[in-house]
């Protein structure tokens, strides 16, 4: 087991390279099963859970090629396999993506339930709703979902939430369906545009992906596609936060600035002055960080994978910020960890109210789940003195060599063994 130690207080200046996002990646890879040919993916970030997607992936018969520069070659043409095992499935909740891919092109699914897990009880209810009104027949044996039909229909479905891989699961279920998906009340993230233009690329019809109301005209057949994945906008905004925490000066380059609009608007109101253009944004830190209320929502509201770490700077504003988490009912595992670093932040209810204290100190500190972790981290940077963060498999789930980038920046940070780690 290893540990990330800051020693905080280096203003970071400099420019860092953003990474393909993860939450792009792992769908374009789980809709790699719906075609009958090579798909061939670059900017694929360096990810523990993109090697879990891999590893499913040719589980199911999937060949799967590394290449040079984070590519990453995934041929379906002869995969036969549809059963995701639990092993798998329960590591990565993303694992669920699998599902409608399966179950449009071989008929049969099963996939086991992914279970809670840190953040909250993430049910898939909705994702296998909408699997019926396509008219899959499904049953819930041994702890698997179990999905079955001939060849899905086209039907009008309505999400009571806009989940975001429950309407990436039925994009890609109804996109070898047969006739007209309607589905309405979807998720917009430019995650699952994303993935709605790799799958128009591969020989879908899909329009509106990206917005509420996405139609689907099912076709017979998916082919070979080419695709570079997108910058990741969390870890864009997880960067820009350790510009503003620690009073630096840092600009990300190879990022979409339009897709962190909320994310930036806060920045401005906490004191920082932002500089972009279309594929980059410098953050420069104020001495003064200011309090600003955020409330999580889904897409193009303030993103719930930015939360933590934008608490980590609200600990240190001058003045108290609500935060109020819309999105699920247990993202707050950062806060008691946040106050071993001397932050001052109760939480009531969904929201967390945080009263800026003049310094963070440095603490030993435990990662809970990814974004946790990335919040700690930053705490870390802003501390006076020096911080361990361990369990950090966390942090490697979703962040490419997040050290290596920080220490370029000039942070004071590394990775070591950790002797207590269990
Ligand atoms: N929900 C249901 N039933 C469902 C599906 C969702 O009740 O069938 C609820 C969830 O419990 C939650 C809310 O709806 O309260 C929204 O969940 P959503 O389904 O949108 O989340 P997700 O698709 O499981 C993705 C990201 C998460 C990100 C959320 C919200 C991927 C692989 N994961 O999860 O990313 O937090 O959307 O934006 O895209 C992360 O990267 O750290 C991460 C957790």
């Amino acid at each position: 087991m290893e540990r990330i130690v800051i020693r905080g207080g280096t203003r970071l200046r400099g420019a860092v390279a953003a990474s393909g996002a993860k939450n792009a990646a792992l769908p374009i890879m789980a809709a790699s099963l719906l075609a009958e040919g090579p798909c061939r993916l670059s900017n694929v970030p360096e990810l523990r859970d993109v090697r879990t997607m891999a590893t499913l992936l040719e589980s199911l018969g999937v060949r799967v090629a590394g290449g040079a520069g984070a590519q990453l070659v995934l041929d379906a043409s002869a995969a036969t396999g549809h059963r995701a095992a639990y092993d798998l499935v329960r590591t990565m909740r993303a694992s669920v993506l699998v599902l409608g891919p399966l179950l449009a092109r071989f008929g049969e699914a099963q996939v086991s339930l992914p279970g809670g897990c840190a953040i909250g009880a993430r049910p898939i209810n909705l994702h296998l709703k909408g699997l019926d009104k396509l008219g899959a027949e499904i049953t819930i044996d041994e702890g698997y979902v179990c999905a079955r039909s001939r060849r899905l229909r086209g039907a009008r479905i309505y999400l009571d939430l806009p989940s975001v891989t429950g309407t990436m699961n039925l994009m890609m279920a109804a996109s070898l369906a047969r006739g007209i998906t309607l589905i309405e009340n979807a998720a917009c993230e430019p995650e699952v545009a994303e993935l709605g233009a790799v799958l128009n690329d591969m020989g879908a019809c899909i329009e509106g992906a990206g917005t509420d109301h996405i139609r689907i005209e099912g076709v017979q057949w998916l082919g070979a596609v080419d695709h570079s994945v997108m910058p990741d906008r969390i870890e864009t905004g997880t960067f820009l936060v350790a510009g503003a925490i620690t009073g630096g000066d840092v600009t990300v380059r190879g990022c979409r600035p339009a897709h962190l609009e909320a994310v930036i608007e806060k920045l401005i109101e906490a004191g920082a002055e932002i500089q972009m253009d279309a594929d980059a944004v410098r953050i420069l830190g104020s001495d003064r960080v200011r309090a600003a209320d955020v409330k999580t929502g889904g897409y193009p509201a303030f993103a719930t994978d930015m939360q933590a770490q934008f608490m980590a700077l609200m600990a240190i504003a001058e003045g108290t910020s609500v935060m109020a988490e819309t999105i699920f009912e247990n993202r707050f595992m950062h806060v008691a960890e946040l106050r071993r670093m001397g932050a001052d932040i109760r939480v009531q209810g969904n929201s967390a109210v945080v009263r800026g204290v003049k310094r963070l100190s440095g603490a030993p500190v435990m990662a809970t789940d990814l974004r946790a972790s990335a919040s700690l981290i930053l705490g870390g940077l802003a501390a006076e003195g020096r911080t361990t963060v361990s369990r950090i498999y966390h942090i490697d789930r979703g962040y490419e060599q997040i050290e290596k980038k920080l220490s370029a920046l000039g942070a004071q940070i590394w990775r070591e063994k950790d002797p207590g780690g269990v």
